[in-house]
């Protein structure tokens, strides 16, 4: 689990058995950084009123109506490509050459 800035956007980058998810690193509660919390097993909890999210799906585990912005991750090569939807003619980002996320 990482958190990067990527065009202007704080983003979270989930490894999960090599499949790679990325989602606004902003909690839908109170905007804390999602990065800071905990991920356990397929469960992304937020590290300060602990609201939880499955990491594939990006839904709420509890609350159950609370949801994360999903971006679209492309591979290839070893580039991680994001596409932000930024409305500003360039939808798809690079994210910056680091280690993979755990
Ligand atoms: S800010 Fe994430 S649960 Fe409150």
């Amino acid at each position: 689990m990482l958190g990067l800035e990527v065009g202007g956007n704080s983003i979270l980058l989930v490894n999960l058995d090599n499949h790679i998810y990325a989602y606004a690193n902003e909690c839908p509660h109170q905007k804390s950084r999602l990065s800071e919390g905990a991920l356990m097993e397929k469960t992304l909890r937020c590290a300060r009123h602990h609201w939880e999210f499955d990491v594939c799906t990006g839904r709420g585990i509890n609350p159950k109506n609370s949801c994360l912005k999903a971006f679209p991750v492309t591979i290839e090569s070893r580039d991680i490509l994001l596409d932000l939807d930024d409305n500003e003619g360039s939808p798809t980002e690079s994210a910056p050459d680091r280690e993979t996320p755990q």
